[in-house]
């Protein structure tokens, strides 16, 4: 799928957002290294901080159906008029399991997007070695 079809499916799944509080919706849709396609939403939560992001939700999807290896990702915000990109957490996250050229793209609409990478997004990322003891 092309990154416009994935920015189509990443705005569809921000329709389903759980953000009664923020009232911020965003949607994202992973890409697996084997084609196929994984969305997320943000839930909310009343307890703030257990607020879970679009990306970890598309990536704890696709983690759960077995998949590892990713190409990229793209995520939509319909309520900003700016790209908004992935928090710190999230960066943290897509990190274990992108390699550092993955695509990240982000935007609040498909014609005003960020097309970076997961490495630019997560300089000097570091300890990869500890999961290979
Ligand atoms: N949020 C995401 O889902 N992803 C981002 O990249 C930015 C922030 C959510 C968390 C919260 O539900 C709302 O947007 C406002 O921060």
């Amino acid at each position: 799928m092309d990154k416009d079809g994935l920015f189509g499916r990443a705005l569809q799944a921000a329709q389903a957002s759980y953000s009664p509080y923020s009232k911020f919706r965003v949607g994202a849709a992973l890409a697996c290294a084997d084609g196929t396609i994984f969305t997320g939403t943000n839930v909310e939560n009343r307890s703030f901080g257990l607020t879970i992001c679009a990306e970890r939700s598309a990536m704890l999807a696709a983690i759960s159906a077995g998949k590892r290896e990713f190409s990229g990702i793209v995520i939509a915000t319909p309520d900003a008029d700016y790209p908004v990109s992935p928090c710190g957490a999230c960066r943290q996250v897509l990190s274990e399991f992108l390699p550092a050229e993955a695509f990240v793209h982000f935007g609040s609409s498909c014609d005003d997007k960020v097309e970076t990478t997961i490495g630019a997004l997560m300089p000097y990322d570091a300890l990869h070695e500890l999961g290979k003891r």
